[in-house]
């Protein structure tokens, strides 16, 4: 069954009197197991209350800029653009249509659009003339000629008493549309996807540890990812921050795990389970050779920490590889070699390499972004400038599907 579980819709509501269709579409959304955020134009507000939609939102609703002049809250349009996965903007008003085909930006909802990254689905609604009129029809292919939808009105009765075409598309319809929409992009549906992910702490003592600046995001937004495209994801972590893991439990079960050898038998667990295993985690190379009891001593002389070496769960998982499994891995190279990078494909049995590009631009380390090489034994490599690790996620899938499926 089509789902729209983990999604985020972004439903953006102009002033027509359809508006209060928006507020069952809203309700079919949740229903259908989105997430759901409304943004409305000044004029949408004479139509329908806030209040409505924020109660069948669960989620507040945002109309200005500044909500609060006196406690000064501003309603920040780019967070809210890069959080949803599709802006539905329905009902989609003559003014507005107008103002998104020609770069006029003076509210909180057409400056979300301008500065949304996701695929925006335009339903308009007006009466049948105004949708008839060469500036409606011209701005309306103007918008699909910069990848946007439209859903175009439907025939029937109007509120001005005419009929004919210019209703707001049924609401089952829209949902119908964004359902569709999800799942035509779902190339790695029923797919089952293990991912390696953050750092490992591995223990000095019961209060110090050997560990890396692995901040998780990239395996975070690849989960993120491969769950839109339809995969069911497991990810196998150590620790990492509370604004990255909350983002793995709404796409993944999450395996919290914290050394090298706790990532490894949880992986191992699941490898005959996985159709692709994705190691993305920045394994410790080495722990210290015993962990003390107790908080070791502060002295005045130094302390030398053995360390041995700890297991490659890659290349562990890479010798006993099924014929019909994938393995991706990840190298970061503070001096980037080639060679490295085919000898890590060829050692560890993978199907294809992340190349991280490190460099002062590129600290890849906690960014929100990242610069990449993909590698693989078949296909010369594709290189992705730098961009957001969401985006980054996105190239590395279809670059995957376009290999591999
Ligand atoms: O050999 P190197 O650490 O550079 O290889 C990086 C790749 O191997 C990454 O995909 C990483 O997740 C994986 N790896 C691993 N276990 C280790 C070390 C690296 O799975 N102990």
């Amino acid at each position: 069954m089509l789902t729209l579980k983990g999604r985020k819709v972004l439903v953006g509501i102009c002033g027509s009197i359809a508006a209060y269709k928006a507020a069952y579409l809203v309700r079919l959304l949740k229903l259908n197991g989105a997430e759901v955020r409304v943004i409305m134009t000044p004029s949408a507000l004479s139509f329908i209350t806030p209040l409505t939609l924020s109660t069948l939102s669960e989620n507040p609703v945002y109309s200005q800029f500044v909500e609060d002049t006196e406690s000064g809250v501003w309603n920040n349009h780019v967070a809210l653009g890069a959080w949803a996965d599709v802006f539905l903007i329905a009902p989609a008003s003559e003014n507005t249509i107008g103002k998104m085909a020609n770069g006029i930006c003076d509210n909180l909802l057409l400056a979300t659009y301008f500065s949304a990254k996701c695929p925006v689905i335009v339903c308009p609604a007006m009466d049948l003339d105004m949708y008839q009129h060469p500036t409606t029809k011209d701005n309306l292919s103007r918008l699909q000629s910069f990848s946007n939808q439209v859903i175009e009105a439907a025939y029937g009765s109007l509120a001005s008493g005419f009929i004919g075409q210019g209703r707001l598309a049924e609401p089952e319809d829209i949902l119908r549309h964004v359902l569709t929409f999800f799942n035509q992009k779902a190339f790695l549906l029923h797919k089952k996807i293990v991912i390696t992910n953050g750092p490992t702490v591995e223990p000095i003592d019961p209060v110090r540890f050997v560990s890396n600046h692995s901040s998780g995001k990239m395996g975070a937004a690849l989960a993120h990812q491969a769950f839109l495209a339809g995969a069911e994801v497991k990810i196998v972590s150590g620790p990492v921050e509370s604004s990255v893991f909350s983002t793995y439990t709404e796409v993944a079960d999450v395996y919290p795990v914290t050394t090298a050898f706790d990532m490894l038998h949880q992986v191992d667990a699941l490898q005959s389970w996985a159709d692709i295993i994705v190691f993305a985690a920045a394994v410790a190379d080495y722990s210290p050779k015993s962990v003390a009891a107790e908080k070791i001593k502060k002295s005045d002389s130094n302390i030398i920490l053995e360390l041995v070496k700890n297991p490659d769960i890659a290349a562990h998982c890479g010798a006993k590889k099924k014929p019909n499994q994938h393995f991706i891995g990840f190298a970061l190279e503070t001096v980037f070699s080639e060679s490295v990078i085919l000898n890590k494909l060829h050692s560890k049995n993978l199907d294809m390499i992340v190349a991280n590009i490190f460099n002062r631009e590129n600290p890849v380390f906690g960014s929100d972004q990242n610069e990449v090489r993909l590698y693989t034994t078949q296909q010369a490599p594709v290189s992705f400038s730098k961009q957001s690790k969401d985006e980054i996620a996105k190239h590395i899938w279809e670059t995957y599907g376009k290999w591999y499926l």
